[in-house]
Protein backbone atom coordinates (compact mmCIF):
# COMPACT_ATOMS: atom_id res chain seq x y z
CA UNK A 1 0.00 0.00 0.00
CA UNK A 2 1.51 3.16 -0.95
CA UNK A 3 1.53 6.27 1.84
CA UNK A 4 -1.57 8.41 0.09
CA UNK A 5 -3.76 5.12 0.92
CA UNK A 6 -2.51 4.77 4.09
CA UNK A 7 -2.70 8.45 4.94
CA UNK A 8 -6.14 8.28 3.68
CA UNK A 9 -7.25 5.58 5.82
CA UNK A 10 -5.72 6.68 9.07
CA UNK A 11 -7.52 9.97 8.08
CA UNK A 12 -10.70 8.12 7.70
CA UNK A 13 -10.32 5.94 10.67
CA UNK A 14 -9.93 8.99 12.57
CA UNK A 15 -12.97 10.49 11.28
CA UNK A 16 -15.16 7.31 11.83
CA UNK A 17 -14.18 6.68 15.08
CA UNK A 18 -15.01 10.45 16.45
CA UNK A 19 -18.51 10.44 15.71
CA UNK A 20 -18.80 6.33 16.74
CA UNK A 21 -17.34 7.12 20.15
CA UNK A 22 -19.63 9.63 21.11
CA UNK A 23 -22.55 7.93 19.60
CA UNK A 24 -21.40 4.80 22.01
CA UNK A 25 -20.88 7.06 25.02
CA UNK A 26 -24.65 8.83 24.89
CA UNK A 27 -26.17 5.73 23.98
CA UNK A 28 -24.49 4.10 26.69
CA UNK A 29 -25.14 6.89 29.29
CA UNK A 30 -28.85 6.63 28.52
CA UNK A 31 -29.31 3.30 29.07
CA UNK A 32 -27.37 3.29 32.66
CA UNK A 33 -28.71 6.28 33.86
CA UNK A 34 -32.43 6.32 32.34
CA UNK A 35 -34.05 7.18 35.40
CA UNK A 36 -31.03 9.76 36.92
CA UNK A 37 -31.34 11.99 33.71
CA UNK A 38 -33.92 14.72 33.11
CA UNK A 39 -36.19 15.01 30.04
CA UNK A 40 -34.16 17.89 28.47
CA UNK A 41 -30.69 16.53 29.09
CA UNK A 42 -31.99 13.33 27.20
CA UNK A 43 -33.82 15.21 24.30
CA UNK A 44 -30.15 16.62 24.02
CA UNK A 45 -28.06 13.47 24.03
CA UNK A 46 -30.15 12.09 21.10
CA UNK A 47 -29.61 15.33 19.40
CA UNK A 48 -26.33 14.65 19.30
CA UNK A 49 -26.84 10.65 18.62
CA UNK A 50 -28.89 11.79 15.56
CA UNK A 51 -26.60 14.82 14.84
CA UNK A 52 -23.00 12.05 14.39
CA UNK A 53 -24.95 9.73 12.61
CA UNK A 54 -26.13 12.02 9.91
CA UNK A 55 -22.13 12.84 9.99
CA UNK A 56 -21.00 9.32 9.74
CA UNK A 57 -24.00 8.68 6.55
CA UNK A 58 -22.16 11.81 5.06
CA UNK A 59 -18.71 10.55 5.44
CA UNK A 60 -19.21 7.60 4.17
CA UNK A 61 -21.47 8.62 0.80
CA UNK A 62 -18.29 10.91 0.59
CA UNK A 63 -15.72 8.16 0.36
CA UNK A 64 -17.85 6.25 -1.97
CA UNK A 65 -18.02 9.45 -4.04
CA UNK A 66 -13.84 9.73 -3.92
CA UNK A 67 -13.71 6.02 -4.76
CA UNK A 68 -15.81 6.27 -7.40
CA UNK A 69 -13.76 9.13 -9.25
CA UNK A 70 -11.75 6.74 -11.01
CA UNK A 71 -13.68 4.07 -11.63
CA UNK A 72 -17.00 5.48 -12.37
CA UNK A 73 -16.57 7.06 -16.00
CA UNK A 74 -19.04 10.08 -16.99
CA UNK A 75 -21.44 9.95 -19.33
CA UNK A 76 -21.64 13.16 -21.22
CA UNK A 77 -25.09 14.36 -22.73
CA UNK A 78 -26.76 17.33 -23.87
CA UNK A 79 -28.30 18.79 -20.51
CA UNK A 80 -30.24 21.76 -19.49
CA UNK A 81 -28.29 23.15 -16.88
CA UNK A 82 -30.77 25.62 -15.65
CA UNK A 83 -33.43 22.59 -15.46
CA UNK A 84 -30.88 20.71 -13.42
CA UNK A 85 -29.63 23.59 -11.16
CA UNK A 86 -33.56 24.03 -10.41
CA UNK A 87 -33.71 20.83 -9.25
CA UNK A 88 -30.90 21.00 -6.74
CA UNK A 89 -32.20 24.27 -5.76
CA UNK A 90 -35.09 22.44 -4.49
CA UNK A 91 -34.28 19.82 -2.70
CA UNK A 92 -31.53 22.12 -0.61
CA UNK A 93 -34.16 24.65 0.05
CA UNK A 94 -35.71 22.06 2.43
CA UNK A 95 -32.49 21.42 4.18
CA UNK A 96 -31.33 25.41 4.48
CA UNK A 97 -35.11 27.23 4.92
CA UNK A 98 -33.64 30.23 6.42
CA UNK A 99 -31.73 30.63 3.37
CA UNK A 100 -33.15 32.51 0.00
CA UNK A 101 -31.56 30.44 -2.80
CA UNK A 102 -31.90 31.70 -5.88
CA UNK A 103 -31.45 30.98 -9.66
CA UNK A 104 -30.87 33.78 -11.73
CA UNK A 105 -31.06 32.22 -15.59
CA UNK A 106 -29.82 33.02 -19.01
CA UNK A 107 -32.81 31.50 -20.75
CA UNK A 108 -30.75 31.56 -24.41
CA UNK A 109 -27.90 29.40 -23.46
CA UNK A 110 -27.83 25.70 -25.43
CA UNK A 111 -27.22 22.54 -23.43
CA UNK A 112 -24.03 21.75 -22.17
CA UNK A 113 -22.04 18.42 -22.41
CA UNK A 114 -22.84 16.73 -19.02
CA UNK A 115 -22.97 14.15 -16.92
CA UNK A 116 -26.91 15.33 -15.06
CA UNK A 117 -25.83 13.27 -11.98
CA UNK A 118 -22.38 13.84 -11.37
CA UNK A 119 -23.20 17.85 -12.72
CA UNK A 120 -26.02 17.90 -9.52
CA UNK A 121 -23.63 16.77 -7.12
CA UNK A 122 -21.26 19.03 -8.18
CA UNK A 123 -24.05 22.14 -7.71
CA UNK A 124 -25.18 20.18 -4.07
CA UNK A 125 -21.98 20.67 -2.82
CA UNK A 126 -21.41 23.91 -4.22
CA UNK A 127 -24.79 25.46 -3.03
CA UNK A 128 -24.53 23.04 0.45
CA UNK A 129 -21.45 25.18 1.19
CA UNK A 130 -22.89 28.62 0.15
CA UNK A 131 -25.49 28.09 2.62
CA UNK A 132 -23.09 26.05 5.36
CA UNK A 133 -20.95 29.54 5.48
CA UNK A 134 -23.23 31.96 5.80
CA UNK A 135 -25.37 33.45 8.13
CA UNK A 136 -29.39 31.95 7.97
CA UNK A 137 -31.82 34.65 5.82
CA UNK A 138 -28.59 35.48 3.41
CA UNK A 139 -28.79 35.00 -0.30
CA UNK A 140 -27.33 32.70 -2.14
CA UNK A 141 -27.82 32.95 -5.95
CA UNK A 142 -26.80 30.59 -8.70
CA UNK A 143 -26.48 32.16 -12.33
CA UNK A 144 -26.01 31.11 -15.85
CA UNK A 145 -24.46 32.71 -18.91
CA UNK A 146 -22.25 32.58 -22.03
CA UNK A 147 -18.68 32.62 -20.95
CA UNK A 148 -18.01 32.86 -25.07
CA UNK A 149 -19.14 30.80 -27.68
CA UNK A 150 -18.35 27.18 -26.84
CA UNK A 151 -18.73 27.42 -23.21
CA UNK A 152 -21.41 28.24 -20.40
CA UNK A 153 -20.41 30.07 -17.40
CA UNK A 154 -22.27 29.27 -14.12
CA UNK A 155 -21.52 31.02 -10.72
CA UNK A 156 -22.57 30.31 -6.79
CA UNK A 157 -22.70 33.13 -4.77
CA UNK A 158 -23.35 33.86 -0.96
CA UNK A 159 -23.05 36.19 1.47
CA UNK A 160 -21.25 34.34 4.04
CA UNK A 161 -17.64 34.38 5.82
CA UNK A 162 -15.29 34.17 2.96
CA UNK A 163 -11.73 32.76 2.45
CA UNK A 164 -8.64 34.07 2.49
CA UNK A 165 -6.40 34.52 -0.10
CA UNK A 166 -3.85 32.27 1.36
CA UNK A 167 -6.78 28.99 1.74
CA UNK A 168 -8.21 29.55 -1.83
CA UNK A 169 -5.77 26.66 -2.94
CA UNK A 170 -6.26 24.18 0.23
CA UNK A 171 -9.96 24.00 -0.01
CA UNK A 172 -10.00 21.59 -2.85
CA UNK A 173 -7.80 19.20 -0.89
CA UNK A 174 -8.90 16.13 0.75
CA UNK A 175 -9.77 16.75 4.68
CA UNK A 176 -9.15 20.07 4.60
CA UNK A 177 -11.68 22.42 6.58
CA UNK A 178 -10.46 26.04 7.53
CA UNK A 179 -10.96 27.30 10.55
CA UNK A 180 -13.62 29.74 11.20
CA UNK A 181 -16.43 30.64 13.69
CA UNK A 182 -19.29 28.43 11.49
CA UNK A 183 -17.01 25.42 11.22
CA UNK A 184 -17.98 24.09 14.77
CA UNK A 185 -21.28 24.67 14.47
CA UNK A 186 -21.42 23.36 11.11
CA UNK A 187 -20.84 19.52 9.90
CA UNK A 188 -18.31 18.53 7.38
CA UNK A 189 -15.34 15.90 6.46
CA UNK A 190 -13.87 18.89 4.14
CA UNK A 191 -13.94 16.14 0.89
CA UNK A 192 -16.80 18.10 -0.79
CA UNK A 193 -14.99 20.53 -2.97
CA UNK A 194 -12.39 17.92 -3.61
CA UNK A 195 -14.86 15.37 -4.84
CA UNK A 196 -16.39 18.54 -7.23
CA UNK A 197 -13.10 19.97 -8.53
CA UNK A 198 -12.27 16.35 -9.70
CA UNK A 199 -15.67 15.84 -10.89
CA UNK A 200 -15.53 19.10 -12.90
CA UNK A 201 -12.35 18.07 -14.90
CA UNK A 202 -13.74 14.75 -15.71
CA UNK A 203 -16.41 16.37 -17.57
CA UNK A 204 -13.78 18.71 -19.30
CA UNK A 205 -14.78 21.62 -17.06
CA UNK A 206 -12.72 24.33 -15.20
CA UNK A 207 -13.89 25.84 -11.17
CA UNK A 208 -12.28 28.97 -9.80
CA UNK A 209 -12.86 30.42 -6.42
CA UNK A 210 -13.06 34.37 -6.01
CA UNK A 211 -14.05 35.86 -2.34
CA UNK A 212 -13.17 38.81 0.24
CA UNK A 213 -15.36 39.12 3.35
CA UNK A 214 -18.36 40.16 2.14
CA UNK A 215 -18.73 36.72 0.26
CA UNK A 216 -17.67 34.02 -2.08
CA UNK A 217 -17.97 33.28 -5.56
CA UNK A 218 -17.00 29.76 -7.32
CA UNK A 219 -17.45 30.48 -11.44
CA UNK A 220 -17.56 26.87 -13.34
CA UNK A 221 -17.16 26.60 -16.93
CA UNK A 222 -17.85 24.05 -19.21
CA UNK A 223 -18.29 23.43 -23.32
CA UNK A 224 -21.51 23.42 -24.61
CA UNK A 225 -22.75 20.08 -26.50
CA UNK A 226 -22.98 21.07 -30.05
CA UNK A 227 -20.51 24.15 -31.22
CA UNK A 228 -22.90 24.50 -34.10
CA UNK A 229 -26.04 25.06 -31.88
CA UNK A 230 -24.25 27.02 -29.47
CA UNK A 231 -22.78 29.49 -31.89
CA UNK A 232 -26.28 30.23 -33.24
CA UNK A 233 -27.80 31.07 -29.65
CA UNK A 234 -24.44 33.17 -28.67
CA UNK A 235 -25.02 35.34 -31.94
CA UNK A 236 -29.02 35.60 -30.99
CA UNK A 237 -28.00 36.72 -27.35
N1 LIG B 1 -18.76 29.07 0.18
C1 LIG B 1 -17.81 28.99 1.14
N2 LIG B 1 -17.58 30.04 1.96
C2 LIG B 1 -16.61 29.99 2.91
N3 LIG B 1 -15.84 28.90 3.15
C3 LIG B 1 -16.03 27.83 2.36
C4 LIG B 1 -17.03 27.81 1.32
N4 LIG B 1 -16.98 26.61 0.71
C5 LIG B 1 -16.01 25.90 1.34
N5 LIG B 1 -15.44 26.62 2.34
C6 LIG B 1 -14.34 26.19 3.22
O1 LIG B 1 -13.62 25.14 2.56
C7 LIG B 1 -13.63 23.96 3.38
C8 LIG B 1 -13.69 22.73 2.47
O2 LIG B 1 -14.99 22.63 1.88
P1 LIG B 1 -15.58 21.18 1.58
O3 LIG B 1 -16.90 21.34 0.92
O4 LIG B 1 -14.53 20.40 0.88
O5 LIG B 1 -15.72 20.53 3.03
P2 LIG B 1 -16.86 20.64 4.14
O6 LIG B 1 -18.01 21.48 3.66
O7 LIG B 1 -16.17 21.09 5.38
O8 LIG B 1 -17.30 19.13 4.33
P3 LIG B 1 -18.11 18.19 3.32
O9 LIG B 1 -18.36 18.96 2.06
O10 LIG B 1 -17.21 17.02 3.12
O11 LIG B 1 -19.38 17.85 4.03
C9 LIG B 1 -14.82 24.12 4.30
O12 LIG B 1 -14.64 23.39 5.49
C10 LIG B 1 -14.83 25.63 4.55
O13 LIG B 1 -13.90 25.96 5.55
MG1 LIG C 1 -18.87 20.93 1.73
Amino acid sequence: MNDIQNEFISTVSHELRTPLTSIRGFSQTLLNSWDKIDDESKKKFIGIIEEQSNRLINLVENILAVSKINTDKPILKPIDVNCSIEKVIQLLKQKYKSHNIEIQPNKHIPQVRLDDDKFQQVMTNLIDNACKYSEEGKNVIITTSFFDSDNVLIKVIDEGIGIRDEDKAKIFEKFIRLENHLISKTQGNGLGLYITKNLIELMNGEIEVLSNKSGTEFWLKFPFFSEEEALKCYRQS
